[in-house]
Protein backbone atom coordinates (compact mmCIF):
# COMPACT_ATOMS: atom_id res chain seq x y z
CA UNK A 1 0.00 0.00 0.00
CA UNK A 2 1.08 3.19 -1.11
CA UNK A 3 1.64 5.50 2.55
CA UNK A 4 1.18 8.71 0.33
CA UNK A 5 4.47 10.15 2.58
CA UNK A 6 6.17 10.74 -0.12
CA UNK A 7 6.12 14.31 -0.49
CA UNK A 8 5.92 15.46 2.91
CA UNK A 9 7.12 17.31 5.71
CA UNK A 10 7.86 15.66 8.26
CA UNK A 11 9.16 16.88 12.38
CA UNK A 12 9.42 14.56 14.78
CA UNK A 13 10.77 15.95 18.34
CA UNK A 14 12.12 13.53 20.94
CA UNK A 15 13.98 11.83 17.86
CA UNK A 16 17.10 11.82 18.89
CA UNK A 17 16.70 8.39 21.16
CA UNK A 18 14.08 5.64 21.49
CA UNK A 19 10.70 5.64 20.13
CA UNK A 20 10.97 9.31 18.59
CA UNK A 21 14.27 7.73 16.85
CA UNK A 22 12.32 4.90 15.08
CA UNK A 23 9.32 6.91 13.95
CA UNK A 24 12.51 9.24 12.23
CA UNK A 25 13.84 6.21 10.42
CA UNK A 26 10.74 4.65 9.28
CA UNK A 27 9.64 8.07 7.82
CA UNK A 28 12.83 8.30 5.86
CA UNK A 29 12.33 4.38 5.26
CA UNK A 30 8.31 5.51 3.90
CA UNK A 31 9.42 8.02 1.21
CA UNK A 32 9.56 11.48 3.33
CA UNK A 33 10.27 14.08 1.51
CA UNK A 34 12.19 15.69 4.62
CA UNK A 35 12.47 14.65 8.40
CA UNK A 36 13.26 16.97 10.60
CA UNK A 37 15.04 15.04 13.39
CA UNK A 38 14.33 17.67 16.78
CA UNK A 39 15.67 16.58 20.74
CA UNK A 40 17.44 18.74 23.30
CA UNK A 41 19.93 16.41 22.89
CA UNK A 42 21.97 17.67 19.57
CA UNK A 43 24.45 14.47 19.71
CA UNK A 44 21.02 12.10 19.94
CA UNK A 45 19.67 13.72 17.24
CA UNK A 46 22.87 13.80 15.39
CA UNK A 47 22.93 10.09 15.06
CA UNK A 48 19.69 9.32 14.19
CA UNK A 49 20.26 11.69 11.19
CA UNK A 50 23.83 9.24 10.52
CA UNK A 51 21.70 6.46 10.81
CA UNK A 52 19.32 7.53 8.70
CA UNK A 53 21.70 8.34 5.93
CA UNK A 54 22.90 4.49 6.03
CA UNK A 55 19.84 4.30 4.28
CA UNK A 56 21.20 6.82 1.27
CA UNK A 57 18.45 9.38 0.45
CA UNK A 58 19.72 12.13 2.24
CA UNK A 59 16.63 14.00 3.76
CA UNK A 60 17.78 13.70 7.73
CA UNK A 61 18.32 16.90 8.83
CA UNK A 62 18.73 17.52 13.01
CA UNK A 63 18.10 20.63 14.68
CA UNK A 64 18.13 21.47 18.64
CA UNK A 65 14.65 22.36 20.53
CA UNK A 66 13.38 22.30 24.17
CA UNK A 67 10.04 21.50 23.58
CA UNK A 68 9.04 23.35 26.35
CA UNK A 69 9.62 26.57 24.97
CA UNK A 70 7.14 27.76 23.03
CA UNK A 71 9.48 30.32 20.73
CA UNK A 72 11.83 27.20 20.18
CA UNK A 73 8.76 25.42 19.18
CA UNK A 74 7.95 28.40 16.69
CA UNK A 75 11.45 29.19 15.87
CA UNK A 76 12.12 25.60 14.62
CA UNK A 77 9.01 25.45 12.80
CA UNK A 78 9.16 28.77 10.98
CA UNK A 79 12.46 27.46 9.56
CA UNK A 80 10.93 24.25 8.41
CA UNK A 81 8.60 26.68 6.79
CA UNK A 82 11.10 28.89 5.63
CA UNK A 83 13.34 25.93 3.60
CA UNK A 84 10.56 23.78 2.37
CA UNK A 85 7.82 25.78 2.35
CA UNK A 86 5.55 23.52 4.48
CA UNK A 87 5.02 21.24 7.19
CA UNK A 88 2.78 17.96 6.78
CA UNK A 89 3.40 15.61 10.00
CA UNK A 90 4.70 16.46 13.75
CA UNK A 91 5.08 13.70 15.86
CA UNK A 92 5.43 15.00 19.36
CA UNK A 93 7.18 12.05 21.01
CA UNK A 94 9.26 14.08 23.47
CA UNK A 95 9.24 13.01 27.09
CA UNK A 96 10.85 12.37 30.06
CA UNK A 97 9.37 11.20 33.62
CA UNK A 98 10.89 10.56 37.55
CA UNK A 99 9.84 7.19 38.68
CA UNK A 100 8.70 7.69 42.51
CA UNK A 101 5.31 8.05 44.57
CA UNK A 102 3.34 11.15 44.56
CA UNK A 103 3.59 11.70 48.31
CA UNK A 104 7.70 11.81 48.00
CA UNK A 105 7.55 13.91 44.93
CA UNK A 106 8.05 17.51 45.07
CA UNK A 107 6.76 20.51 42.96
CA UNK A 108 10.31 20.54 41.40
CA UNK A 109 9.41 16.87 39.89
CA UNK A 110 5.58 17.63 39.08
CA UNK A 111 6.57 20.92 36.53
CA UNK A 112 9.47 18.85 35.35
CA UNK A 113 7.10 16.36 33.58
CA UNK A 114 3.87 18.67 33.14
CA UNK A 115 6.76 21.18 31.04
CA UNK A 116 8.21 18.10 28.94
CA UNK A 117 4.94 16.00 28.59
CA UNK A 118 2.39 18.64 28.18
CA UNK A 119 2.84 21.56 27.72
CA UNK A 120 5.44 20.25 24.88
CA UNK A 121 3.06 18.99 23.34
CA UNK A 122 0.85 22.29 23.39
CA UNK A 123 4.09 24.36 22.11
CA UNK A 124 4.98 21.99 19.44
CA UNK A 125 0.98 21.57 18.32
CA UNK A 126 0.40 25.53 18.36
CA UNK A 127 3.46 26.13 16.61
CA UNK A 128 2.36 23.72 13.71
CA UNK A 129 -1.44 24.85 13.42
CA UNK A 130 -0.15 27.59 11.63
CA UNK A 131 1.42 26.45 8.39
CA UNK A 132 -1.04 22.93 8.54
CA UNK A 133 -4.15 25.23 8.73
CA UNK A 134 -2.97 27.60 5.89
CA UNK A 135 -1.41 24.73 3.57
CA UNK A 136 -5.23 23.45 3.95
CA UNK A 137 -4.20 20.10 5.90
CA UNK A 138 -2.02 17.94 8.03
CA UNK A 139 -1.05 15.05 10.53
CA UNK A 140 -0.05 15.39 13.90
CA UNK A 141 0.31 12.16 16.50
CA UNK A 142 1.05 12.55 20.27
CA UNK A 143 2.53 10.05 21.90
CA UNK A 144 0.52 9.62 24.58
CA UNK A 145 0.70 6.22 26.92
CA UNK A 146 -1.52 4.06 28.85
CA UNK A 147 -0.36 5.41 31.85
CA UNK A 148 -2.20 8.55 30.67
CA UNK A 149 -5.55 6.25 30.20
CA UNK A 150 -5.28 3.98 33.15
CA UNK A 151 -2.68 5.86 35.99
CA UNK A 152 0.72 4.25 36.33
CA UNK A 153 2.20 3.74 40.19
CA UNK A 154 4.82 5.90 41.29
CA UNK A 155 4.46 7.99 37.86
CA UNK A 156 1.21 9.96 39.06
CA UNK A 157 2.62 13.53 37.48
CA UNK A 158 3.16 12.01 34.39
CA UNK A 159 0.18 10.06 33.98
CA UNK A 160 -1.87 12.81 34.84
CA UNK A 161 0.30 14.75 31.78
CA UNK A 162 -0.48 12.05 29.21
CA UNK A 163 -3.55 12.21 29.97
CA UNK A 164 -3.97 15.79 29.48
CA UNK A 165 -2.46 15.32 26.12
CA UNK A 166 -5.03 12.91 25.31
CA UNK A 167 -7.95 15.43 26.24
CA UNK A 168 -6.14 18.14 24.48
CA UNK A 169 -5.64 16.33 21.30
CA UNK A 170 -10.05 15.64 21.10
CA UNK A 171 -10.48 19.10 21.73
CA UNK A 172 -8.07 20.17 19.04
CA UNK A 173 -9.52 17.23 16.93
CA UNK A 174 -12.60 18.95 16.64
CA UNK A 175 -11.51 22.46 16.57
CA UNK A 176 -9.40 21.89 12.92
CA UNK A 177 -10.95 19.60 11.84
CA UNK A 178 -12.57 21.67 9.29
CA UNK A 179 -9.41 22.39 8.27
CA UNK A 180 -8.01 19.39 7.16
CA UNK A 181 -6.44 18.70 10.47
CA UNK A 182 -6.07 15.85 12.07
CA UNK A 183 -4.99 14.83 15.36
CA UNK A 184 -4.21 11.33 17.49
CA UNK A 185 -2.58 9.83 20.41
CA UNK A 186 -0.94 6.47 20.30
CA UNK A 187 -0.46 5.13 23.82
CA UNK A 188 2.58 2.63 24.20
CA UNK A 189 2.75 0.29 27.39
CA UNK A 190 6.45 -0.51 28.49
CA UNK A 191 8.45 -0.46 25.48
CA UNK A 192 12.43 -1.08 25.78
CA UNK A 193 14.29 2.30 24.58
CA UNK A 194 17.37 4.57 26.52
CA UNK A 195 14.47 5.79 28.26
CA UNK A 196 13.48 2.72 30.35
CA UNK A 197 16.80 0.92 30.89
CA UNK A 198 17.92 0.34 34.21
CA UNK A 199 14.55 -2.32 34.61
CA UNK A 200 16.18 -5.97 35.21
CA UNK A 201 15.36 -9.35 33.51
CA UNK A 202 12.87 -10.23 36.10
CA UNK A 203 11.08 -7.15 36.60
CA UNK A 204 10.74 -7.04 32.78
CA UNK A 205 9.13 -11.21 32.44
CA UNK A 206 6.72 -10.07 35.20
CA UNK A 207 5.49 -6.80 32.89
CA UNK A 208 5.57 -9.35 30.02
CA UNK A 209 3.52 -11.88 31.80
CA UNK A 210 0.85 -9.07 32.57
CA UNK A 211 0.03 -8.27 28.61
CA UNK A 212 -1.83 -10.86 26.86
CA UNK A 213 0.41 -10.97 23.62
CA UNK A 214 2.99 -11.63 26.83
CA UNK A 215 5.70 -9.55 25.16
CA UNK A 216 7.31 -6.03 26.05
CA UNK A 217 7.19 -3.58 23.06
CA UNK A 218 9.81 -2.73 21.20
CA UNK A 219 10.02 1.09 19.10
CA UNK A 220 8.96 -0.30 16.34
CA UNK A 221 5.71 -1.59 17.68
CA UNK A 222 4.83 1.65 18.14
CA UNK A 223 6.63 3.82 14.99
CA UNK A 224 4.40 1.61 12.53
CA UNK A 225 1.51 2.63 14.12
CA UNK A 226 2.51 6.34 14.14
CA UNK A 227 3.51 6.11 10.28
CA UNK A 228 0.21 4.82 9.20
CA UNK A 229 -1.70 7.70 11.21
CA UNK A 230 0.56 9.98 9.86
CA UNK A 231 -0.69 8.41 6.28
CA UNK A 232 -3.31 8.80 4.01
CA UNK A 233 -4.18 5.50 5.09
CA UNK A 234 -5.79 7.35 8.08
CA UNK A 235 -8.00 9.38 5.77
CA UNK A 236 -11.31 9.68 8.11
CA UNK A 237 -9.35 9.45 11.59
CA UNK A 238 -8.75 11.85 14.08
CA UNK A 239 -9.68 12.35 17.75
CA UNK A 240 -8.62 8.77 18.41
CA UNK A 241 -6.69 7.36 21.18
CA UNK A 242 -4.98 3.63 20.30
CA UNK A 243 -3.02 1.45 22.92
CA UNK A 244 0.10 0.28 21.58
CA UNK A 245 1.08 -2.46 24.71
CA UNK A 246 -0.10 -6.16 23.65
CA UNK A 247 -3.42 -5.64 24.51
CA UNK A 248 -2.79 -4.74 28.12
CA UNK A 249 -5.23 -1.83 27.91
CA UNK A 250 -8.40 -2.32 26.34
CA UNK A 251 -10.67 0.75 26.45
N1 LIG B 1 9.38 3.58 26.57
C1 LIG B 1 8.20 3.38 27.17
O1 LIG B 1 7.97 2.36 27.87
C2 LIG B 1 7.10 4.38 26.99
C3 LIG B 1 5.80 4.03 27.41
C4 LIG B 1 4.77 4.94 27.24
C5 LIG B 1 5.02 6.18 26.66
N2 LIG B 1 6.28 6.50 26.27
C6 LIG B 1 6.50 7.81 25.68
O2 LIG B 1 7.19 7.66 24.45
C7 LIG B 1 8.00 8.82 24.22
C8 LIG B 1 9.43 8.37 23.91
O3 LIG B 1 9.94 7.66 25.02
P1 LIG B 1 11.27 6.78 24.93
O4 LIG B 1 11.06 5.58 25.78
O5 LIG B 1 11.67 6.63 23.52
O6 LIG B 1 12.27 7.72 25.72
P2 LIG B 1 13.79 8.15 25.45
O7 LIG B 1 14.27 8.72 26.73
O8 LIG B 1 14.56 7.02 24.84
O9 LIG B 1 13.62 9.32 24.37
C9 LIG B 1 13.01 10.53 24.71
C10 LIG B 1 13.67 11.66 23.95
O10 LIG B 1 12.99 12.88 24.30
C11 LIG B 1 13.98 13.89 24.41
N3 LIG B 1 13.54 15.00 25.26
C12 LIG B 1 13.36 15.02 26.59
N4 LIG B 1 13.00 16.25 27.01
C13 LIG B 1 12.95 17.03 25.89
C14 LIG B 1 12.66 18.40 25.66
N5 LIG B 1 12.36 19.24 26.67
N6 LIG B 1 12.69 18.85 24.39
C15 LIG B 1 13.01 18.03 23.37
N7 LIG B 1 13.33 16.74 23.53
C16 LIG B 1 13.31 16.25 24.77
C17 LIG B 1 15.18 13.18 25.04
O11 LIG B 1 16.39 13.93 24.84
C18 LIG B 1 15.16 11.85 24.31
O12 LIG B 1 15.95 11.89 23.14
C19 LIG B 1 7.86 9.69 25.45
O13 LIG B 1 6.89 10.69 25.22
C20 LIG B 1 7.38 8.72 26.50
O14 LIG B 1 6.66 9.37 27.52
C21 LIG B 1 7.33 5.63 26.42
Amino acid sequence: MDLGLSDKVVLVTGAGSGIGRQIALDMVAEGAARVVVADLNEAGAAQTVAQADEQGRGVATAVRLDVTSFENANSVVSGIQAEHGRLDVLVNCAGAWRVNLFTDSKPEDWAFEINVCLMGVINCTRAALDPMIAQGGGKIVNISSDAGRIGEFRQAVYSGAKAGVIGFSKAVAREVGKSGVHINCVCPGYTKTPGTAGLTEELEARIAKSYPLRKIGVPSDVSRVVVFLASDGASHITGQTLSVSGGYVMV
